[in-house]
């Protein structure tokens, strides 16, 4: 997560930038603590006797240092509002994605149609604009080695355009805070050359895989009723089941992603096996309950999530 190390245009654009106000900002510093310690050096009590000059409401400093810093900032205006204004601009041939953020987790709709969640696909060289809304409270979404960051507020749609020059995996994180498992709600972003982007959005379109071996988790996920009557067709959706809940994360491809639960954990039965034994001890604050499964519903659950390829 090294935005000084920028991995697409957008972000490449802002370092650029970045490079030259910190260039000014060092020479800046440097000319200021210099004459600084060289006052204090000059004017130091003993080696001069009786009080220094006096030149406070002297014009023409006042000119000087009025000026100096005026050029400064209307040089770097200069060279940072343009790319503000062609960066807050809608790209040319642009992928729309929704991102929908939720306590503590990222939801991605395109319109494809595909739902996934916690990992965004993304082209290579090709812009990705962003529609970011809330239904909760105000996230942030930064990835930083691809583009800056851009909050994501209830009640209003933001915009920010992302993209990657090469195929990869970038992290992200949620940058405003926003409850108990701020800190754990990550992004990610896999960048696919175009043809292994398409072929990833056929197969996320697809049912997912109806795996026998899979079966008893699959009865318990469609009908198993647990602690105080709750569901998980209730929060949960996997196209092509019954289960089209919506306020959790759509898990009908869950088995081809990397990592769950707002990017925290990998995918494997371990994991998966210890987040439905009690996931606010996971995630704290997690809205999905400790469901009081026992070990033989995990084991099978666990095997029906790991078939939803
Ligand atoms: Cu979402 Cu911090």
């Amino acid at each position: 997560m090294n935005f000084l190390k920028p991995e697409g245009p957008i972000s490449r654009e802002a370092d650029r930038l970045w490079d030259i106000t910190f260039l000014i900002s060092v020479v800046v510093f440097f000319l200021v603590e210099g004459a600084l310690v060289w006052i204090l050096v000059k004017f130091r009590e003993g080696a001069q006797r009786g009080e220094p000059k006096q030149v406070h409401g002297h014009t023409r400093f006042e000119i000087l240092w009025t000026i100096i810093p005026v050029l400064l900032l209307v040089g770097v205006a200069y060279i940072t509002v343009p790319v503000i204004f062609t960066q807050a601009r809608e790209p040319e041939g642009a992928l729309k994605v929704e991102v929908i953020g939720h306590q503590w987790w990222w939801e991605y709709k395109y319109d494809s149609g595909v739902v996934t969640a916690n990992e965004l696909h993304i082209p290579t060289d090709r812009p990705v604009l962003l529609e970011l809304k809330s239904v909760d409270v105000i996230h942030s979404y930064w990835i930083p080695k691809l583009a800056g960051k851009q909050d994501v507020v209830p009640g209003r749609v933001n915009h920010l355009t992302i993209e990657a020059t090469e195929p990869g995996t970038y992290l992200g994180q949620c940058a405003e805070y926003c409850g108990l498992s701020h800190a754990n709600m990550r992004a990610t972003a896999v960048a696919h050359e175009p043809a292994d982007f398409d072929t990833w959005v056929q197969e996320q379109l697809a049912d997912s895989a109806n795996d026998p071996l899979a079966a008893e988790g699959r009865e318990l996920f469609l009908n198993g009723k647990f602690a105080d009557d709750q569901q998980c067709i209730a929060c949960h959706a996997v196209k092509g089941t019954p289960a089209q809940g919506i306020v959790g994360p759509n898990l009908t491809h869950l088995g081809s992603r990397e990592r769950f639960a707002g990017s925290m954990f990998e995918r494997t039965d371990e994991n998966l096996a210890a987040w439905l034994e009690d996931p606010p001890a996971q995630k704290p604050g997690s809205k999905m309950p400790d469901l009081d499964l026992t070990d033989e519903q995990i084991t099978a659950l666990v095997a029906y999530l790991q078939s939803l390829k």
